[in-house]
């Protein structure tokens, strides 16, 4: 497929790596049109992966994922343009975090969350939050754990959400995926993630994941 992968970060980087190992053609886009980063990613991957705006990529993509800044999101994918977003899968990976103290916080939360303030500004788009509760090795690599974990998906749209947990599960190797309701949902997840810090300070690691039991 093709892939419109917005976001030079890490996780940008990390899931569009992995996309294009499996054979998909990866477009990485950026504010600017030639992002050192994505040049760097494009070269270091070969001719599946490529680079260009936030637009360029979005247009590009048959499924997009949302992998920028939390807080700068919407004006990504302001950027990235309703037009291209419009009927596809919109893949939201991203946190709305406040770096800017030692322990985080969210610049949007308890009453909302990011991920419905994406559904909200881009209607026509199939937004499906997920992968934000890991670090960004473990989305694409669950296997590498000691045990099987879980992983959230959070949408309205019902068909979309189908298609992400095959997505998880084909191209990434999830085969725990715990559909948690609409796209309010995403709330839970996106607060979850100051546990998340808590939990890395506490292992002195980024490898770890939760495990739901009953
Ligand atoms: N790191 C992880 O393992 C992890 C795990 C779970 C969730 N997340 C979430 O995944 C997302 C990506 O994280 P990351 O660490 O890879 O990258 P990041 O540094 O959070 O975001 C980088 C991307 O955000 C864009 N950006 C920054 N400021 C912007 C602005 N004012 N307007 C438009 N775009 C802007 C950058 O654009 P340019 O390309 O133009 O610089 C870049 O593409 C974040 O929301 C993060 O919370 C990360």
């Amino acid at each position: 497929m093709r892939i419109g992968m917005l976001g030079t970060g890490i996780v940008g980087q990390t899931i569009g790596s992995r996309l294009v190992q499996l054979g998909h053609e990866v477009m990485m886009g950026s504010r600017a049109e030639a992002n050192p980063t994505a040049i760097t990613w494009a070269r270091k991957e070969g001719r599946h992966a490529s680079f260009g705006t936030f637009a360029n990529a979005a247009a590009f993509g048959e499924i997009v994922f949302n992998c920028t800044l939390g807080s700068a999101s919407l004006e990504a994918l302001q950027q990235a343009g309703a037009h291209n977003l419009a009927n596809k899968i919109l893949i939201d990976t991203a946190n709305p975090l406040d770096y800017s103290t030692p322990i985080w916080t969210l610049t949007v939360c308890n009453t909302d969350s990011l991920g419905e303030q994406i559904q909200r500004t881009f209607p026509d788009a199939r937004v499906v939050k997920t992968l934000n509760t890991m670090n960004c090795n473990v989305m694409v690599d669950p296997g590498k754990l000691s045990q099987r974990t879980d992983v959230f998906v959070s949408g309205d749209d019902i068909e979309a959400k189908a298609t992400v947990i095959s997505i998880l599960r084909d191209w990434f190797g999830w085969q725990s995926v715990i559909d948690l309701g609409d796209i309010s949902t995403s709330r839970g997840v996106e607060m979850f993630v100051v546990l998340w810090q808590d939990l890395r300070t506490w292992s002195s690691s980024h490898r770890f994941n939760i495990r739901v039991v009953s």
